[in-house]
């Protein structure tokens, strides 16, 4: 949940950062959703797997746990985050994964290296989604699988209400969309995948629905994970005049007020996953 444009590779700006509390974040974001957003995807043993866009092993960790037997290459263009995914792998105990530093729109793998490939919250980042999947399918053999995991920051609704939230929500959506990024793509996978020539698309919409009674998604997910991204643009929110400090301000105690005992956090996650012609 975050932003990158790409016009060549020393013009990759990403927004989010690649600070040590946007890994952390990202860390409570895995950990917090891994049932939601994995139980169903397991790769045989013996396939060849791609993960694009590793970040510092997120989710590679559980990639690597559920698919015991499959051969996992992850990547990314950060070459910092491909270190620090590499270790926590190798300190997991892990030995089927190998990583590389690379850009999704200059891998060097031959055409059809892999049975399946797996994104999750990459393709909000990039200024081109279409040209990317483009890429990524030539990479797929024939019948194999793509598995893409993105947010919508427009399906996020919540109680009490808040006006603020909502505008610093949107600070979020407006910046990422300046730097040619979508927050709002998880509506989009479907056209996206289907312009790109993908078959046997199926998308499910993943919800998080969070009250009191789940203290840990009340932690992991909606202080730690949400409130934690939106937070992180304060500064570039009220330097770009999108927002006064006030109302952003406010946006984030609204958010934390439905964190109590009487509030309510909904968003809602897209999950795809599609065949090579
Ligand atoms: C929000 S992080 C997600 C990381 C990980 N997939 C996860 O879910 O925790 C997005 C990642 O995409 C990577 N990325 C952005 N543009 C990329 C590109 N053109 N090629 C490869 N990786 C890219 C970033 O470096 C970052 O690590």
């Amino acid at each position: 949940m975050r932003s990158t444009g790409r016009k060549g590779n020393m013009d990759i700006q990403y927004i989010h950062g690649y600070d040590h509390s946007e890994n952390i974040r990202l860390q409570d974001q895995a950990s917090t959703l891994v049932d939601l957003l994995h139980s169903d995807t397991s790769y045989p043993a013996g396939s060849h797997v791609l993960e694009v866009g590793c970040g510092v092993g997120a989710q590679t960790i559980t990639l690597a746990g559920n698919s015991p037997g499959a051969h996992i290459t992850s990547i990314d263009i950060s070459e910092i985050s491909v270190a620090a995914a590499k270790e926590k792998i190798k300190e997991a105990g892990f030995t089927n994964v190998n990583f590389q530093q690379g850009d999704i729109f200059q891998l060097r793998f031959a055409p059809e290296s892999f049975d399946h490939i797996f994104v999750c919250f990459v393709l909000e980042h990039l200024s081109q989604p279409v040209e990317a999947f483009c890429c990524l399918n030539r990479l797929i053999k024939v019948g194999g699988t793509i598995t893409v995991i993105e947010g919508d920051h427009g399906s996020t609704y919540f109680y009490p209400d808040s006006e603020a939230a909502y505008k610093a929500i949107q600070c979020q959506v407006v910046l990422q969309r300046r730097a040619g990024c979508n927050a709002n793509i998880g509506r989009e996978l479907y056209p996206i995948l289907n312009q790109v020539g993908f078959c046997s698309i199926h998308v499910s919409p993943r919800m998080v629905y969070v009250d009191s009674s789940k203290p840990s998604l009340v932690e992991g997910f909606t202080k730690n994970t949400f409130t934690a991204m939106i937070k992180g643009v304060r500064e570039s929110s009220i330097e770009a005049g999108l927002i006064d400090a006030k109302t952003f301000d406010d946006g984030i105690n609204g958010l934390y007020r439905t964190t109590e005992t009487d509030g309510v956090f909904c968003y809602t996650f897209f999950k795809a996953v599609a065949n090579k012609k």
